[in-house]
């Protein structure tokens, strides 16, 4: 087991990012623990003079945000970001990503597709040569759960709901439920979301295919900015 504590490398990663945010941005902040590192510096930038607006990817990360003193927006009124910042569960070199293990992903994606410039912020244990066939978390409209787990079930992958293990679903913002899908054998994760996207009642998915621009990645004292490889 990992017990090595990834927060100094979280925070650091965080902080490299937050500086490329600039006077008058909008600027989209996504949701989990590194994100939280990130509201902290922001908030701490615009205490001293930075002006900025955020929006944000879940109503925890506006909480965050409001409490750092930093002005947040309503993302329905906002039809282009500046910069995105915003954690990964896992990351490839090629910037592919899964995402979601928040349950933020459907909102975390609207904002990334939103933005001029989107950069993940991760530690080392995110950063992987391949991404894994999964879990993929996915949101689903609960009206639908029997029908798409019954789908996904047909592709040949699994699907698990999410919160069911502790007697009650787990709910998103958008009060819907998360499945946690594997993709099926000889399935690649981007093979498998297109898939998903096929499927009414899937809301969406936590596959990142090309979504992320750079990625700030830290390891031990260091963090490195990694550009998404430009198309063959
Ligand atoms: C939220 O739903 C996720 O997409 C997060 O961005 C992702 O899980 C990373 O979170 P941590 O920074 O807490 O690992």
């Amino acid at each position: 087991m990992d017990l090595r504590d990834y927060d100094d490398e979280k925070r650091a990663a965080a902080q490299a990012a937050v500086g490329e945010v600039a006077h008058g941005m909008m600027v989209g902040l996504g949701t989990g623990s590194t994100v939280a590192f990130a509201i902290t510096a922001l908030g701490r930038r615009c205490r001293e003079g930075l002006s900025v607006r955020v929006v944000a990817t879940s109503l925890r990360t506006e909480h965050a945000a409001k409490a750092s003193g930093i002005e947040v927006l309503d993302f329905s009124t906002v039809s282009h970001v500046d910069l995105a910042i915003d954690g990964v569960d896992q990351i490839d070199p090629r910037l592919c990503a899964i995402k979601g293990a928040g349950g933020a992903m459907l909102r975390e994606k609207i904002v990334a597709q939103a933005a001029a410039r989107m950069i993940a912020i991760c530690d080392a244990s995110k950063h992987v040569s391949r991404l894994p066939p999964g879990p993929l978390p996915v949101e689903i409209l609960p009206f639908a759960q029997a029908f798409v787990t019954n789908q996904i079930e047909c592709l040949g992958a699994t699907a698990n709901l999410r919160g069911i293990e502790a007697g009650k679903p787990y709910r998103t913002d958008q009060d819907n439920f998360v499945l946690d899908c594997t993709a099926p054998a000889g399935f690649d994760l981007e093979a498998f979301a297109i898939h998903l996207q096929a499927i009414p009642g899937i809301m969406g998915h936590g596959f990142f295919a090309n979504e992320i621009d750079a990625v700030y990645l830290a390891e031990g004292d260091r963090v490195r900015l990694l550009e998404r490889p430009a198309p063959a």
